[in-house]
């Protein structure tokens, strides 16, 4: 057992759906009590102090503040070579960029290299779970879950299914695709932490063969996942629709294929129309909200007021190489900034609420992970109050924890994270080096 004193906060629910004194705890002088990897209680230091044994170690920070670990629901691991590529729209930026970088990771040594670092990066940002694409090759899905498995992280991750308009050295072929990713759904999910996700790049890549067999592996294997894109740049709205003239509009393409649910995450969904907003709401389908990737590739403004409205859970993606940071605090100034253009707001509950609960909501994983409530896993990171001057100096200035919360989002970055904890064990300190334990 091990207790970690600081100040805490962490979500009980959506700020969109309850009071918002109601949706969050908060302890200025707090005490996280840990066990076998799990939460084992949560208050305010004086009390849990007194209850507990006096030969638990404390762990203190004085400048601390404890959170969940941040959930990314989107983002791509052979890519993080690749992010900040110039001048591209999404269509360009994959031939260009994408697809001569992902040709690499048919070997497996290159993406067990690219896994090692990139889990690096995930951590040294607090990221403790991420939904996660591989490449087209099946070697890239077992060097990645080998890597987190090493770590104990809790993650979910699926072989890239594309079959067409994309160059030979990047494809495959439906029965090839099915055949692959059914072996790693065997392998993998539900193997200690992992699970898989069964992942057509988008509906430009994929024949109506593929997508339907993409729905057969979900319906063959209940619990695994579906993550693709959907409906992120103008362009790509256009050709889906030359693509699939039978289909009424571009989620059909996927609702055709039986590819939408409660454990389907669809990437942007910044172009949808009405029937598509529904058929999301209806099925229980989940968006991963990319503000820093919409951004740079010019994709557009996400319409997070409509999910609300539509009441589709909704989580927050980095979308590296596409996205510009490894970083959820980063991502969370963006989305921030992504709603200012739209003349809406997103409040600073609002968004931790969406890089953790919301982001575990998303995923399904709520039950796990998220926030601590008793038996949850302890995912949870340390953000340092005093991480640059600046913020030190403006952190003086905030009158409550909102104010405390969107500084800490607008201003901070992987330097605000001291340390991740995965499972309740150590998994970055920023000041004693990566993986120290
Ligand atoms: N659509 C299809 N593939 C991709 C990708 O790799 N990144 C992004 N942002 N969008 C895509
Ligand atoms: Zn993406």
């Amino acid at each position: 057992m091990q207790a970690y004193r600081a100040s805490i906060v962490h979500f009980l629910d959506d700020p969109d759906s309850v009071a918002s004194d109601d949706c969050y705890q908060y302890f200025a002088d707090g005490v996280l009590v840990v066990a076998d990897g799990k939460v084992v209680s949560l208050g305010p230091a004086e009390q849990v102090l007194a209850e507990l044994d006096a030969a638990v170690p404390v762990k203190e920070y004085p400048d601390g503040l404890i959170m969940p670990g941040f959930v990314d629901t989107h983002i791509h691991y052979p890519q993080t070579e690749m992010i900040a590529a110039y001048g591209e729209q999404l269509l360009q930026w994959l031939e260009t960029y994408t697809f001569p970088v992902e040709k690499q990771f048919s070997d497996l040594e290159y993406a067990r290299s690219i896994a090692d670092r990139f889990l690096n990066e995930l951590l040294r940002n607090g990221t403790t779970t991420a939904l996660v694409f591989g490449s087209v090759h099946k070697q890239s899905v077992d060097a990645f879950f080998e890597a987190c498995e090493q770590r104990n992280l809790r993650m979910i991750a699926g072989k890239v299914m594309m079959d067409r308009n994309a160059p030979d050295y990047v494809l495959d072929t439906p029965e090839s695709s099915y055949a692959d990713s059914k072996a790693l759904i065997k392998k993998w999910h539900g193997r200690g932490r992992l699970r898989y996700a069964v992942t057509p790049r988008f509906a430009p890549t994929s024949t109506p063969q593929q997508l339907l067999l993409a729905g057969q592996l979900l319906k063959e294997h209940p619990g695994v996942y579906l993550h693709t894109h959907m409906s992120e740049n103008a362009d790509e709205v256009v050709w889906v629709e030359e693509l699939f003239p039978h289909s009424d509009h571009y989620l059909h393409t996927y609702d055709e294929a039986g590819l939408l649910g409660r454990r389907s995450v669809f990437a942007h969904c910044i172009h949808l129309n009405d029937e598509e907003w529904s058929r999301l709401a209806q099925t229980q389908s989940n968006i991963a909200f990319c503000p820093s990737s919409n951004l740079f590739l010019g994709s557009g403004l996400f319409n997070l007021k409509r999910a609300v409205a539509e009441d589709i859970a909704v989580g927050l993606g980095t979308d590296v190489g596409g996205g510009t940071s490894f970083s959820l605090l980063r991502t969370m100034a963006e989305a921030y900034k992504v709603q200012q253009l739209r003349g809406e707001k997103l409040t600073p509950l609002k968004a931790f609420y969406l890089a953790t609960l919301g982001g575990a909501r998303a995923l399904d994983l709520d039950s796990l992970i998220g926030n601590f409530a008793p038996d949850k896993e302890a995912d949870f990171i340390v953000i340092d109050k005093a991480s640059t001057e600046l913020m030190q100096f403006r952190l003086q200035h905030c009158k409550d924890l909102l104010e405390l919360l969107f500084v800490i989002a607008i201003l901070g970055d992987d330097r605000s994270v001291k340390e991740t904890y995965s499972g309740g064990a150590l998994v970055h300190d920023r000041d004693h080096g990566l993986g120290c334990t």
